[in-house]
């Protein structure tokens, strides 16, 4: 095992045993975590490891840590504060609000400062928190570090990592510690790594409805739209939906129908998906199965699973996520049935009015779009995402997204591609810096690939003006260092 995993290791079981000592002295635990499938699986780690250990505890989720948050929980006494999935990048706040020595960091945000608070945090030991290891991943570590027996949040973790998006290996594998995390989940028998057709439902789903169910890759045109998906399956595939009168799952399909499936969805995502040739290509590749979980239910393929997490928390219901992820197989899975459904239609939406001409503004080094109050700024950053990976928008600059919040500021989420990280692009601090010379009341953080903002409304053009510097010198700084090398 390399040195910079022991060393994340020694922060996990540093903070596992502050756990214990909090138990075993009976204190309230006070969990904080962040609305993405990342934070609810990260959040449901602790929640269940919490019930093993007979703790109190409370949990909140929330999408952005704010003072306010702080203030509200600063007068809980005798507890013990546990953000997951953010906190890293808020130390400010949280040193100024909170008594240090109550605090515990489970993080995969770049630190935004030294601190003597007690973190888990891969950045801390040279690993990167955008691709080697999730939120939910350090949460399981931590588990895991109590007791071997909560390995079996593997699954869990899992789904947090392919929520966040760190399937960056070949065929969208899982690599680093997150395929160690893997690695624990497959030796359990409660894991399964396969290679296949990626869309959700293919052993379960008629076909039509795994490809309308499938959100990422999101298809435009065919994701959420079942009528479109029917009639590309009949017009362009050309195969026999139904078998003595039952319809069929990809599972069901012979070779040959799987392989011309595959053409079509590729000459489709190529043509009228206006999607990249990667992510095209990448429609076959590393699927994550829970074969424990009943092949009827999203639950079994991993991104559905993150999907669905994902879902809950943007659209309101982070509590059903939670109560998925805790096990809850009866009535929540009936509701998440419908919120997936309103979800995928909304995504649907947003999509159609993005692809409309004029929706994406060019400058010289980036690209933005603005969805007012018609896009709902918790989903603004899911837009973002899919809008860069599948290449429905230029793929050569970072986009930043803006969408008004209901708290009268102006959410903003940036992504950027695998090469332009490369090519030395950091949206996380570009972000940072820029708010800084916008507003005081202006806050950023995050990665280097996805980062996030609030900024007051009237600002955006002004941001966008100083972005569009940074982003510059960091590519400017970045071939400067690279020919110095040469
Ligand atoms: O707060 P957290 O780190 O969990 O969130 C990261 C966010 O960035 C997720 O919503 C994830 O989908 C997004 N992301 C992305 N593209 C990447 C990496 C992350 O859109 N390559
Ligand atoms: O909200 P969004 O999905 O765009 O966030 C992208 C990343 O930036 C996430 O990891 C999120 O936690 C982070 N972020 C942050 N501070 C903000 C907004 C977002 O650290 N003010
Ligand atoms: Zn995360």
């Amino acid at each position: 095992m390399s040195k910079k995993f022991l060393e994340l290791y020694e922060h996990c079981k540093k903070v596992s045993e502050r756990i214990l000592e909090a138990c075993e002295k009976e204190l309230y635990f006070r969990v904080i975590s962040h609305l993405d499938a990342d934070g609810i699986a990260a959040a449901s780690i602790i929640s269940s490891l919490f019930f093993r250990l007979g703790a109190h505890f409370h949990l909140r989720i929330i999408q952005q840590l704010r003072e306010e948050n702080l203030r509200e929980i600063k007068e809980s006494k005798e507890s013990i504060f546990i953000f997951t999935d953010l906190g890293s990048g808020q130390i400010g706040i949280i040193e100024k609000n909170l008594p240090q020595d109550s605090v515990l960091i489970i993080d995969h945000h770049p630190p935004e400062k030294e601190t003597t608070i007690l973190q888990a945090n891969p950045h801390l030991c040279d690993i990167d928190g955008a691709t080697e290891i999730s939120g939910s991943g350090v949460a399981y570590l931590v588990a895991k570090n109590i007791d071997e027996s909560n390995m079996d949040f593997a699954p869990l973790a899992v789904v947090g990592a392919l929520g966040d998006r760190q399937d960056k290996g070949e065929q969208h594998r899982l690599s680093e510690l997150n395929s160690e995390i893997v690695k624990d989940g497959v030796n359990k028998g409660i894991l399964e790594e396969n290679t296949g057709i990626r869309l959700f439902g293919r052993e379960t789903r008629p076909i039509a409805m795994a490809l309308e169910y499938t959100t990422d890759p999101f298809i435009p045109g065919l994701s959420g739209n079942h009528g479109a998906c029917l009639k590309f399956l009949t017009e362009n595939v050309k195969i026999p939906l139904k078998n003595n009168g039952n319809w069929r799952t990809i599972s069901d399909l012979s070779q040959d129908e799987k392989t011309k499936l595959v053409s079509e969805l590729i000459q489709y995502m190529l043509g009228p998906g206006e999607m990249s040739p990667e992510e095209a290509q990448s429609i076959v590749g590393v699927i994550y199965i829970l074969p424990k979980e009943e092949k009827q239910t999203p639950l079994r393929d991993a991104r559905e699973y993150s999907s669905l997490l994902n879902a809950c928390g943007r659209m309101r219901k982070p509590g059903l996520g939670v109560a998925i992820c805790l096990g809850d197989r009866s009535e929540a899975l009936e509701e998440v049935e419908s919120v997936t459904t309103d979800y995928r239609e909304k995504l649907a939406g947003y999509m159609d009015w993005l692809i409309k001409p004029g929706a994406v503004t060019q400058t010289e080094y980036l690209q933005s779009f603005h969805g007012g109050k018609l896009i709902d700024d918790r989903i603004i950053g899911t837009i973002a995402s899919i809008a860069i990976s599948s290449g429905i928008i230029s793929q050569d600059k970072p986009i930043f997204a803006f969408a008004e919040s209901e708290d009268g500021m102006v959410k903003v989420s940036a992504r950027a591609t695998d090469y332009q990280v490369q090519q030395g692009i950091d949206l996380g601090t570009a972000l940072r810096t820029a708010v800084k010379e916008v507003s005081s009341e202006a806050t950023a953080g995050g990665h280097n690939i996805a980062a996030g903002a609030h900024i007051p409304i009237g600002t955006e053009s002004k941001l966008l003006q100083i972005l569009n510097k940074i982003i510059k010198s960091q590519l400017v700084k970045n071939s400067a260092s690279n020919e110095s090398k040469n």
